[in-house]
């Protein structure tokens, strides 16, 4: 259920009656940004580490965010008081401007519109996938290499990514597994990608992939827990002949794979290490330690 408030550029506005210019720039050409961040217990997870990827991604498609960082933590975080949402999703979504049609135009362009949605449940409850583990596609959708568009921005241009999920949606998965013009694997349609080898944590290394917080607490969780892990590059016949094979997302958090492309991982039964690290994961996501409190009390 959407949020009954929206914020759109410093004001809060019944969700039925928020809008934005039919000339902004994301939505003629998707130039913008955004990020999907998750509250858990009345905190919102990492929240700083969303909001420095978003400046960043912004600052790489050369747009100034039209308010500072410490002004967007605390409209991410009104946002969440406002729809009364100890646990869900916000999307703070940030255009270039709106102005004429034509790329060419984005001198004269106004400011970007900053808008930020809050929705009560999760998208898509995915839970149900933990007892029987998702069955990935390996797309024929390449991620877009980083000398075309660095993955590592998280712009509002998703259609590499949607072709890959319908793709994989077509072929009867729930998922998809990406790969590099190299053939080594990049990440999901919205995840990053994990396996297990002997007890090792792997992943591959960040350069084609969007640097996942979710990815970057896993490898963290992992070394509190003294698992090993280990970033490589890797290709589909690592999944397959892994242990265990797993995604991670922030609203996601952990989805067992258990089948890449026809093929069986492990077992072919959801392995332990991924309902360990997800049991570590939302003991994380629940605290306070790396969360910030929506509420004060
Ligand atoms: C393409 C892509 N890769 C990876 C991720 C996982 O990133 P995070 O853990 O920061 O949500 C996402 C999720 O937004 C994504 O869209």
């Amino acid at each position: 259920m959407i949020g009954d408030w929206v914020y759109i550029n410093g004001e809060f506005c019944p969700h039925n009656e928020a809008k934005v210019s039919v000339f902004d720039r994301s939505f003629v050409y998707g130039d913008g940004v955004f990020e999907g961040l998750q509250a858990v217990n009345g905190g919102v997870f990492k929240l700083k580490e969303h909001i420095d990827r978003l400046y960043r991604s912004a600052h790489y498609l050369g747009f100034e965010i039209p308010i500072g960082k410490t002004a967007m933590i605390d409209a991410v975080l009104e946002t969440a008081r406002r729809n009364g949402l100890r646990d869900g999703y916000l999307r703070p979504i940030v255009s270039r401007g709106v102005g004429a049609i034509g790329v060419r135009h984005t001198e004269k362009l106004g400011p970007g519109n900053i808008v930020i949605v809050a929705q009560h449940e999760k998208v898509e409850d995915r839970s149900h996938l933990f007892a029987k583990g998702e069955r990935a596609h390996v797309s024929s959708h390449r991620r877009i290499p980083p000398d075309c568009l660095d993955a590592r921005a998280k712009t509002c241009n998703y259609i590499n990514n949607i072709m890959a999920f319908l793709e994989a949606r077509h072929a009867g998965c729930d998922t998809a597994i990406m790969l590099d013009m190299q053939g080594y694997v990049a990440e999901g349609y919205g995840s990053n990608v994990f396996s297990v080898r002997d007890g090792t944590v792997e992943t591959p290394p960040t350069g084609n992939i969007l640097e996942g917080i979710t990815r970057a607490t896993v490898i963290e969780l992992c070394g509190e827990m003294g698992i090993p892990t280990r970033e490589r590059p890797m290709t589909v016949y690592d999944l397959v002949t892994a242990d265990e094979v797993f995604e991670s997302a922030s609203m996601a958090e952990l989805v067992p794979i258990v089948d890449v492309g026809g093929r069986s991982v492990g077992s072919g039964e959801v392995g332990p290490m991924v309902g360990r690290l997800h049991a570590a994961l939302r003991e994380r996501m629940s605290s306070l330690r790396d969360s910030a409190p929506i509420f004060n009390n």
